[in-house]
């Protein structure tokens, strides 16, 4: 008779519509048993902030949790209250609120694996971060690559001024082969320098 009485542990416990600053709870009563109303206990993974929903005389088999902080780990409980008292707490539940930066709002999470749609999430954000990674080496990139061509155009001026001078100065060249000499082993060297730079970084 005792066993009769005992209210059942709610099963199939899962959280959807994973949201920043929600989430919604869902359970199933087993077949043929009496349940007037439940109580969840939410808490954050870091141990703070613990919160008790309670609810009688209700038929509902879910219940929205509200001022959720984001990107944050919760873990959830929910028990039954039967005709002669609250049942055991059913497996706990842990579940991630998602940034409020995301904007892939769970318009499919009704069919979804929340756990899945969560992997999901942070794939998409990793794939921002790589972006926004090769976007600024690339534009690294590009400021030393105007850097050398901007000191190669200096150093031109600075040689053919130099040129210019020494013809005037005088009719022998060896000066001039000298700082000809100079330059093109410094263009070369720049040259090699943005090139490896350039496809190099992208490529990570
Ligand atoms: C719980 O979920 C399983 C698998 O989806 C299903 O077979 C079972 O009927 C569900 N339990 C209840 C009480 O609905
Ligand atoms: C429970 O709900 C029923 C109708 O759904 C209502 O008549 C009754 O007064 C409610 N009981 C309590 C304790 O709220």
């Amino acid at each position: 008779q005792v066993a009769a009485n005992r209210t059942p542990t709610p099963v199939n416990v899962s959280v959807m519509h994973l949201r920043a600053d929600s989430a919604t709870v869902s359970w199933e009563v087993p077949e043929g048993d009496i349940v007037i109303g439940f109580s969840i206990s939410q808490q954050r993974q870091d141990g703070h902030m613990q919160r008790f929903i309670r609810e009688v005389n209700t038929t509902s088999h879910s219940c929205v949790l509200w001022d959720l902080e984001e990107d944050t780990d919760y873990i959830i409980q929910v028990q039954f209250i039967g005709l002669y008292g609250e049942s055991q707490a059913s497996q706990k539940v842990h579940f991630r609120t998602l940034k409020k930066t995301d904007r892939f709002s769970s318009n499919s999470s009704n069919q979804d694996d929340p756990t899945m749609q969560g992997l999901d999430k942070s794939r998409h954000l990793q794939t921002g971060e790589m972006i926004i990674i090769v976007v600024v080496l690339v534009m690294w990139a590009a400021v030393i690559a105007l850097f050398c061509r901007q000191y190669d155009i200096i150093k031109d001026n600075d040689s053919s001024n130099n040129k210019e001078k020494v013809k005037q100065l005088s009719e022998r060249s060896t000066p001039e082969h000298h700082s000809g000499g100079l330059l093109r082993s410094k263009v070369s060297l720049n040259e090699k320098c943005s090139r490896n730079l350039l496809p190099g970084r992208i490529s990570f």
